[in-house]
């Protein structure tokens, strides 16, 4: 079958890691299944992957991807949660130390067909295409549990959302707003300051500048670049959510002072479970948000997608369809 797959690692060059054409057909162990995939979207991990973070050597060549939506076995239209938990465990699946990611350990998306276990698949609702839905698992999930989950965020709550082009972060001003919080969003980027705008903030900044005052909450996927402004705009008692280091994950200052004298929260995030997959796909059902597509290039193209975002040239998901 076609896939997109890596089959070396380079930190410095990713995109030379990347290879497509044929693998063989996955291999489907008890208690898993096969999904068609009809489109599955690209995220910052399939970057670290070919960079060789997360991913061993001995797993390589591994079909790069985490998120998919299209046909199960049975010909039913289906969402893939990319969380692999381990048989024995029950509970939280991102509590699970021995857990993966789809692309990790088991081949991912990025092809014609994909294994997955059977309780993976969430029902894909006729009202969201497989391209909307396919931005889902990953980036969006993440941003559902930050906010609601791990942020503990209610409606009429303010919230911070740092680097507003990316992925995860189109998907949290996005969310925040359907959720009735007051979102403002940080941008390097003019342009994208404006669609930031479009996609539901009250308001922008430019990275680093300061608020006209302070928020309830941070959403952080940048990490160093961000990380002194998302402390010194938290207001006491505000919580910091982070789930990416993007930009690098040392610090100059952690700004450890504030955090104890303010009494900040740092909380760490990480995907989602299957449950709150199905809750994302309900409020996205009932509500009509849709996730922001970048772009849709043909699977064969995958390439360009990768440039996209290696460049940072990106504001919300680039989908790659079959
Ligand atoms: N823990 C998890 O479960 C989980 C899940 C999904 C993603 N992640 C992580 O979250 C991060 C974002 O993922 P993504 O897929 O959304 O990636 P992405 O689409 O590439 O987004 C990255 C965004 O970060 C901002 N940024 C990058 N470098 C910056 C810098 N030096 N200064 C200021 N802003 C900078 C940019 O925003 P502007 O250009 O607008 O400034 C950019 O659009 C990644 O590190 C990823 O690994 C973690």
């Amino acid at each position: 079958m076609f896939a997109v797959y890596a089959d070396s690692f380079s930190s410095d060059d990713p995109l030379s890691a990347l290879r497509l054409g044929e693998r063989p057909d996955p291999e489907v162990p008890d208690g898993w299944t096969t999904v068609t995939v009809k489109a599955a979207s690209l995220n910052h991990h399939d970057l670290w992957s070919l960079r060789g973070v997360g991913l061993k050597e001995a797993a390589l060549p591994m079909i790069l991807g985490c998120d998919a939506a299209g046909h199960d076995e049975d010909g039913r239209e289906v969402v893939v949660h990319a969380v692999v938990s381990d048989p024995a465990w029950s509970g939280d699946e991102t509590f699970d130390p021995k857990r993966s990611l789809l692309s990790e350990r088991h081949q991912g998306t990025f092809a014609d067909r994909v294994a997955v276990p059977r309780r993976n698949l969430v029902p894909k609702p006729a009202s969201l295409s497989f391209e909307e839905a396919a931005c889902l698992p990953t980036a969006w999930l993440t941003a559902y549990r930050m906010l609601f989950t791990r942020g503990g965020l209610k409606p009429g709550d303010s919230v911070l959302v740092q680097g507003a082009g990316g992925g995860v972060a189109t998907a949290l001003i996005t969310l925040a707003r359907a959720g009735g919080l007051r979102v403002l969003a940080t941008s390097r980027d003019e342009a994208k300051r404006q669609r930031a705008l479009e996609i539901g903030a009250h308001e922008v900044f430019e990275s680093g500048e300061r608020l006209p005052g302070k928020v309830d909450a941070v959403m952080e996927t940048v990490g160093r670049a961000t990380w002194s402004h998302s402390i010194r705009s938290l207001r006491p008692g505000g919580t910091l959510v982070i789930s990416g280091t993007t930009s690098g994950p040392h610090l100059d200052d952690a700004e450890l002072s504030r955090i104890f004298f303010l009494q900040i929260s740092v909380v760490g995030s990480t995907m989602g479970t299957r449950d709150e997959l199905a809750s994302l796909v309900s409020l996205l059902d009932a509500t009509g948000t849709r996730p922001l597509v970048d772009r849709t290039l043909p699977m064969e193209q995958a390439a360009d997608g990768f440039a996209a975002m290696a460049g940072g040239d990106v504001f919300g998901k680039i989908v790659f369809t079959r």
